[in-house]
Protein backbone atom coordinates (compact mmCIF):
# COMPACT_ATOMS: atom_id res chain seq x y z
CA UNK A 1 0.00 0.00 0.00
CA UNK A 2 1.61 3.57 -0.56
CA UNK A 3 1.61 6.04 1.63
CA UNK A 4 -0.24 8.93 1.90
CA UNK A 5 2.60 11.07 1.22
CA UNK A 6 0.87 14.25 0.68
CA UNK A 7 -0.62 14.75 4.33
CA UNK A 8 2.44 13.14 5.97
CA UNK A 9 4.66 16.06 4.73
CA UNK A 10 1.99 18.90 5.82
CA UNK A 11 2.48 17.46 9.31
CA UNK A 12 5.63 16.40 9.28
CA UNK A 13 7.37 19.97 11.25
CA UNK A 14 4.49 19.89 13.46
CA UNK A 15 5.06 16.44 15.58
CA UNK A 16 6.96 15.45 18.39
CA UNK A 17 7.68 12.06 17.00
CA UNK A 18 10.17 10.39 14.44
CA UNK A 19 9.55 10.61 10.95
CA UNK A 20 8.72 6.25 10.71
CA UNK A 21 5.85 6.93 13.23
CA UNK A 22 4.22 9.08 11.29
CA UNK A 23 4.10 5.93 8.09
CA UNK A 24 3.33 3.61 11.07
CA UNK A 25 -0.20 5.56 11.57
CA UNK A 26 -0.45 6.02 8.24
CA UNK A 27 -0.03 2.55 7.26
CA UNK A 28 -2.28 0.84 10.70
CA UNK A 29 -4.76 3.53 9.33
CA UNK A 30 -4.86 2.15 6.11
CA UNK A 31 -4.84 -1.72 7.31
CA UNK A 32 -7.68 -1.46 9.15
CA UNK A 33 -9.66 0.18 6.42
CA UNK A 34 -8.37 -2.47 4.36
CA UNK A 35 -9.68 -5.17 6.60
CA UNK A 36 -13.20 -3.52 7.80
CA UNK A 37 -12.12 -3.24 11.15
CA UNK A 38 -14.64 -0.74 12.78
CA UNK A 39 -13.87 1.52 15.16
CA UNK A 40 -12.43 5.12 15.53
CA UNK A 41 -9.02 6.40 15.18
CA UNK A 42 -7.94 7.75 18.76
CA UNK A 43 -5.11 9.27 19.91
CA UNK A 44 -3.74 10.12 23.83
CA UNK A 45 -1.21 12.85 24.10
CA UNK A 46 -1.89 14.99 20.45
CA UNK A 47 0.28 17.71 20.85
CA UNK A 48 0.11 19.92 17.49
CA UNK A 49 -2.02 17.24 16.31
CA UNK A 50 0.43 15.45 13.50
CA UNK A 51 -0.39 11.68 14.11
CA UNK A 52 -4.07 13.16 14.81
CA UNK A 53 -4.03 14.74 11.28
CA UNK A 54 -2.88 11.82 9.51
CA UNK A 55 -5.47 9.38 11.30
CA UNK A 56 -8.15 12.52 10.67
CA UNK A 57 -7.03 12.16 7.20
CA UNK A 58 -7.13 8.66 6.70
CA UNK A 59 -10.88 8.78 8.12
CA UNK A 60 -11.67 11.38 5.38
CA UNK A 61 -10.43 9.45 2.13
CA UNK A 62 -11.85 6.04 3.49
CA UNK A 63 -15.27 7.43 3.38
CA UNK A 64 -15.33 9.33 0.48
CA UNK A 65 -14.36 5.73 -1.16
CA UNK A 66 -17.08 4.63 0.32
CA UNK A 67 -15.67 3.19 2.95
CA UNK A 68 -16.98 3.61 6.70
CA UNK A 69 -17.23 6.70 8.40
CA UNK A 70 -15.15 6.82 11.69
CA UNK A 71 -14.68 8.99 14.43
CA UNK A 72 -11.51 10.70 15.22
CA UNK A 73 -10.65 11.89 18.46
CA UNK A 74 -7.82 13.37 20.01
CA UNK A 75 -7.42 13.36 24.10
CA UNK A 76 -4.99 15.79 25.69
CA UNK A 77 -4.51 18.71 28.31
CA UNK A 78 -4.17 20.90 25.77
CA UNK A 79 -2.14 22.39 28.67
CA UNK A 80 1.44 20.23 28.20
CA UNK A 81 2.86 17.21 30.07
CA UNK A 82 2.28 17.30 34.07
CA UNK A 83 4.24 16.44 36.36
CA UNK A 84 5.68 12.96 36.80
CA UNK A 85 5.33 10.41 39.59
CA UNK A 86 7.32 8.41 41.67
CA UNK A 87 7.31 5.58 39.09
CA UNK A 88 9.01 7.46 36.33
CA UNK A 89 12.55 8.48 35.86
CA UNK A 90 15.18 10.88 35.37
CA UNK A 91 14.82 10.39 31.46
CA UNK A 92 11.54 12.45 31.74
CA UNK A 93 11.94 14.19 34.48
CA UNK A 94 15.40 15.87 33.08
CA UNK A 95 12.71 17.68 30.90
CA UNK A 96 9.85 18.11 32.41
CA UNK A 97 11.02 18.87 35.79
CA UNK A 98 12.11 16.58 38.84
CA UNK A 99 9.41 18.13 40.84
CA UNK A 100 6.95 14.95 41.43
CA UNK A 101 3.21 14.49 41.68
CA UNK A 102 0.99 12.91 44.65
CA UNK A 103 -0.89 10.48 42.97
CA UNK A 104 -4.69 11.63 43.46
CA UNK A 105 -3.83 14.98 43.60
CA UNK A 106 -4.80 16.95 40.56
CA UNK A 107 -2.45 17.03 37.87
CA UNK A 108 -0.22 20.08 37.64
CA UNK A 109 1.10 21.48 33.96
CA UNK A 110 4.67 21.26 33.91
CA UNK A 111 3.93 23.81 30.54
CA UNK A 112 6.26 21.04 28.44
CA UNK A 113 5.06 19.88 25.26
CA UNK A 114 2.11 22.13 25.27
CA UNK A 115 -0.32 23.17 22.56
CA UNK A 116 -3.85 24.75 22.88
CA UNK A 117 -7.03 23.26 21.41
CA UNK A 118 -7.38 26.51 19.35
CA UNK A 119 -3.87 25.52 18.02
CA UNK A 120 -4.32 21.96 17.25
CA UNK A 121 -8.18 22.62 15.33
CA UNK A 122 -6.15 25.37 13.25
CA UNK A 123 -3.78 23.16 12.49
CA UNK A 124 -6.21 20.57 11.68
CA UNK A 125 -7.95 22.98 9.40
CA UNK A 126 -4.74 24.29 7.37
CA UNK A 127 -4.08 20.78 6.44
CA UNK A 128 -7.63 20.32 5.13
CA UNK A 129 -8.86 17.22 7.63
CA UNK A 130 -10.63 18.89 10.33
CA UNK A 131 -14.55 17.87 9.38
CA UNK A 132 -17.66 16.46 11.93
CA UNK A 133 -15.79 13.17 12.30
CA UNK A 134 -12.99 14.78 14.51
CA UNK A 135 -12.97 15.54 18.38
CA UNK A 136 -11.09 17.71 20.54
CA UNK A 137 -11.40 16.32 24.12
CA UNK A 138 -9.78 18.23 26.68
CA UNK A 139 -8.76 17.43 30.32
CA UNK A 140 -6.56 15.54 32.35
CA UNK A 141 -6.47 11.71 31.67
CA UNK A 142 -6.44 11.26 35.13
CA UNK A 143 -10.08 12.82 35.33
CA UNK A 144 -11.53 12.56 31.79
CA UNK A 145 -10.34 8.62 31.43
CA UNK A 146 -12.73 7.32 34.19
CA UNK A 147 -15.61 9.32 32.72
CA UNK A 148 -17.14 6.32 31.16
CA UNK A 149 -20.52 8.00 30.25
CA UNK A 150 -18.57 10.42 28.27
CA UNK A 151 -16.73 7.87 26.70
CA UNK A 152 -19.41 5.88 25.82
CA UNK A 153 -21.19 8.80 24.29
CA UNK A 154 -18.00 9.94 22.10
CA UNK A 155 -17.02 6.10 21.05
CA UNK A 156 -20.62 5.49 20.60
CA UNK A 157 -21.01 1.49 19.66
CA UNK A 158 -18.46 1.47 17.65
CA UNK A 159 -15.33 1.02 19.53
CA UNK A 160 -11.92 1.73 18.75
CA UNK A 161 -10.01 0.64 15.49
CA UNK A 162 -6.42 2.51 16.11
CA UNK A 163 -5.76 3.27 19.78
CA UNK A 164 -2.09 5.85 19.84
CA UNK A 165 -0.75 6.08 23.62
CA UNK A 166 1.74 9.21 23.62
CA UNK A 167 1.32 10.80 27.18
CA UNK A 168 4.81 10.15 27.97
CA UNK A 169 3.87 9.22 31.90
CA UNK A 170 3.46 6.03 34.08
CA UNK A 171 0.04 7.68 35.50
CA UNK A 172 -1.08 8.97 31.56
CA UNK A 173 -0.54 5.37 30.21
CA UNK A 174 -1.74 3.89 32.93
CA UNK A 175 -5.84 5.70 32.94
CA UNK A 176 -5.72 5.82 29.60
CA UNK A 177 -4.76 2.14 29.15
CA UNK A 178 -7.31 1.04 31.80
CA UNK A 179 -10.25 3.33 29.89
CA UNK A 180 -9.44 2.69 26.61
CA UNK A 181 -7.77 -0.84 26.04
CA UNK A 182 -11.15 -2.68 26.73
CA UNK A 183 -12.88 -0.58 23.79
CA UNK A 184 -10.27 -1.43 21.06
CA UNK A 185 -11.62 -4.01 18.74
CA UNK A 186 -10.51 -7.45 18.18
CA UNK A 187 -7.81 -6.98 14.88
CA UNK A 188 -7.46 -3.20 16.22
CA UNK A 189 -3.65 -1.98 17.14
CA UNK A 190 -2.56 -0.14 19.48
CA UNK A 191 0.44 2.10 19.26
CA UNK A 192 2.45 2.83 22.69
CA UNK A 193 4.62 5.45 21.41
CA UNK A 194 6.73 5.52 25.00
CA UNK A 195 7.65 2.08 26.00
CA UNK A 196 11.26 2.78 26.32
CA UNK A 197 10.39 5.07 29.02
CA UNK A 198 10.47 3.35 31.93
CA UNK A 199 6.98 4.46 33.69
CA UNK A 200 5.33 4.35 29.91
CA UNK A 201 6.48 0.76 30.11
CA UNK A 202 5.94 0.12 33.72
CA UNK A 203 2.28 0.99 33.22
CA UNK A 204 2.09 -0.74 30.09
CA UNK A 205 3.44 -4.32 31.70
CA UNK A 206 1.26 -3.95 34.54
CA UNK A 207 -2.21 -3.84 32.80
CA UNK A 208 -0.89 -6.98 30.68
CA UNK A 209 -0.59 -9.16 33.55
CA UNK A 210 2.92 -7.99 35.02
CA UNK A 211 5.61 -9.56 32.82
CA UNK A 212 7.28 -7.57 30.63
CA UNK A 213 5.13 -7.15 27.20
CA UNK A 214 8.02 -7.52 24.66
CA UNK A 215 11.57 -8.62 24.99
CA UNK A 216 13.68 -7.71 22.25
CA UNK A 217 13.69 -10.92 20.03
CA UNK A 218 9.65 -10.82 20.24
CA UNK A 219 9.12 -11.70 16.46
CA UNK A 220 7.99 -8.53 14.75
CA UNK A 221 8.53 -6.19 17.49
CA UNK A 222 9.91 -2.94 16.55
CA UNK A 223 9.06 -2.95 13.70
CA UNK A 224 9.49 0.79 12.30
CA UNK A 225 10.91 2.56 15.19
CA UNK A 226 13.22 2.41 18.53
CA UNK A 227 11.12 3.72 21.20
CA UNK A 228 7.23 2.55 20.60
CA UNK A 229 5.84 -1.12 20.41
CA UNK A 230 3.02 -1.67 18.35
CA UNK A 231 0.07 -4.99 19.32
CA UNK A 232 -2.74 -6.18 17.30
CA UNK A 233 -5.14 -7.21 19.88
CA UNK A 234 -6.58 -10.98 19.12
CA UNK A 235 -10.00 -12.20 18.80
CA UNK A 236 -10.30 -14.50 22.03
CA UNK A 237 -13.27 -16.27 20.33
CA UNK A 238 -10.49 -17.15 17.70
CA UNK A 239 -8.07 -20.05 18.82
CA UNK A 240 -5.38 -19.54 15.90
CA UNK A 241 -5.48 -16.41 17.47
CA UNK A 242 -4.85 -16.66 20.41
CA UNK A 243 -1.08 -15.47 21.93
CA UNK A 244 -0.38 -14.54 25.16
CA UNK A 245 -2.35 -12.00 27.03
CA UNK A 246 -4.80 -11.45 24.18
CA UNK A 247 -2.20 -9.26 21.83
CA UNK A 248 -0.06 -10.21 19.44
CA UNK A 249 3.32 -8.20 17.69
CA UNK A 250 2.18 -6.66 14.83
C1 LIG B 1 4.89 13.90 23.55
S1 LIG B 1 3.49 14.89 23.39
C2 LIG B 1 2.55 14.08 22.14
C3 LIG B 1 3.19 14.13 20.79
C4 LIG B 1 2.26 13.87 19.63
N1 LIG B 1 1.54 12.63 19.74
C5 LIG B 1 3.06 13.87 18.34
O1 LIG B 1 3.34 12.78 17.85
O2 LIG B 1 3.41 14.94 17.89
C6 LIG B 1 2.58 14.47 24.84
C7 LIG B 1 1.20 15.07 24.90
O3 LIG B 1 0.49 14.41 25.94
C8 LIG B 1 -0.26 15.35 26.69
N2 LIG B 1 -0.39 14.79 28.04
C9 LIG B 1 0.59 14.17 28.76
N3 LIG B 1 0.11 13.74 29.94
C10 LIG B 1 -1.20 14.07 29.97
C11 LIG B 1 -2.25 13.87 30.92
N4 LIG B 1 -2.03 13.24 32.07
N5 LIG B 1 -3.49 14.30 30.60
C12 LIG B 1 -3.72 14.93 29.41
N6 LIG B 1 -2.77 15.16 28.48
C13 LIG B 1 -1.53 14.73 28.75
C14 LIG B 1 0.52 16.65 26.60
O4 LIG B 1 -0.30 17.78 26.75
C15 LIG B 1 1.15 16.56 25.20
O5 LIG B 1 0.34 17.20 24.24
Amino acid sequence: MTPNEDIISKVRRFGLCNKPTLYSTDELCRQMAGRGVRGAFVECGVYAGAQLGIMAYNAMLENERGGMSRRVIGFDSFAGIPRATEEDDETITGLIGPTLATPGDTPVSTGVSAQTERQVRNNLRNWGVLDSRTRLIKGWFEEIMPQTTMLDAMLGEDGIAVLRLDGDLYQATKHCLEALYPRLNAGGAIIIDDYALTGCRRAVDEYFGGEPLVTTDTPGMHKTYPNGITLVKTDPNNPADGVHHGYKPL
